[in-house]
């Protein structure tokens, strides 16, 4: 069986100005003060921190990453941002795919997977976020979504263990719920067979971590689930105390 180190990334999405810094450097003494944490550790700033985060976090292990990348490297894209730049900024880790941007900003497994391709090619790993919506889990579609998904924009490169799948149930984002442990494990399951028929061994070595509402008191039993092998945090990574229990509940 391959043991894969899980992985915890927060997801700060529009939220941090400069004084978020000091909840980083709050994150980055309980990490070198407390026990070593089993997990790798990623802070997902506004690209606006993105360098200050990165620059900070070095001395503690904690990763950056982006929250999008265009998927060209350069040109008249006003507003947009390239994976090459985000690395040059010191991320090594880019969010794509996310479904507030699946669905604020109309981007189709196409465009993730260009995202994902280009992220590579720059040297980052992406972390390609996936996910039902509430009506086509209730509809009983939510495996078929998914796995459409998973197919869609997941990179045919030969990297492809450099990628990160996140499952977040739409439903489950900012919402304070989460499917039960059983649904998630089935959830995680079927990723893993998707990825396992398509890649092969190098399929079982690709971290799938679950990502909506997980919070200091639900951590602990995901993060226990067979196949889930992280956490993608939102709102409870905005805070030192909160995300380092749930970097410690690994
Ligand atoms: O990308 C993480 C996110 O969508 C989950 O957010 O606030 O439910 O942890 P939250």
């Amino acid at each position: 069986l391959t043991t894969i180190s899980p992985l915890i990334a927060g997801n700060w999405k529009m939220n941090g100005l400069t004084h978020s810094l000091d909840e980083m450097a709050e994150l980055a003494r309980l990490l070198t003060t407390g026990a070593a944490p089993r997990a790798i550790v990623v802070v997902c700033p506004p690209a606006t921190l993105l360098s200050a985060v990165a620059a900070q976090g070095a001395s503690s292990g904690i990763l950056a990453g982006g929250q999008d990348c265009h998927p060209q490297s350069s040109g008249a894209h006003t507003g947009d941002i390239s994976a090459s730049m985000l690395a040059d900024a010191g991320a090594q880790f880019v969010i794509v795919g996310h479904s507030e941007r699946r669905q604020l900003h109309g981007e189709t497994d196409d465009v993730v997977r260009s995202k994902a391709e280009a992220a590579i090619g720059a040297g980052l790993k992406p972390i390609i976020c996936i996910g039902e919506t509430e009506a086509e889990r209730d509809a009983g579609q939510a495996e078929h979504v998914v796995s459409g998904q998973l197919a869609a924009s997941l990179p045919e490169a030969a990297s492809v263990h450099e990628v990160v799948v996140a499952y977040e149930p739409i439903w489950a984002i900012g919402t304070d719920r989460t499917p039960s442990l059983e649904d998630i494990a089935a959830m995680h399951a079927s990723i893993r067979t998707c990825l396992t028929e398509r890649f092969g061994e190098r399929g079982e070595s690709i971290r799938i971590i679950y990502g909506g509402s997980v919070k200091p008191h639900n951590a602990r039993e995901i993060l226990d689930v067979d196949n889930v092998n992280g956490a993608l945090v939102g709102g409870a990574s905005l805070l030192a105390k909160d995300f380092y229990t749930i970097i410690s509940a690994v």
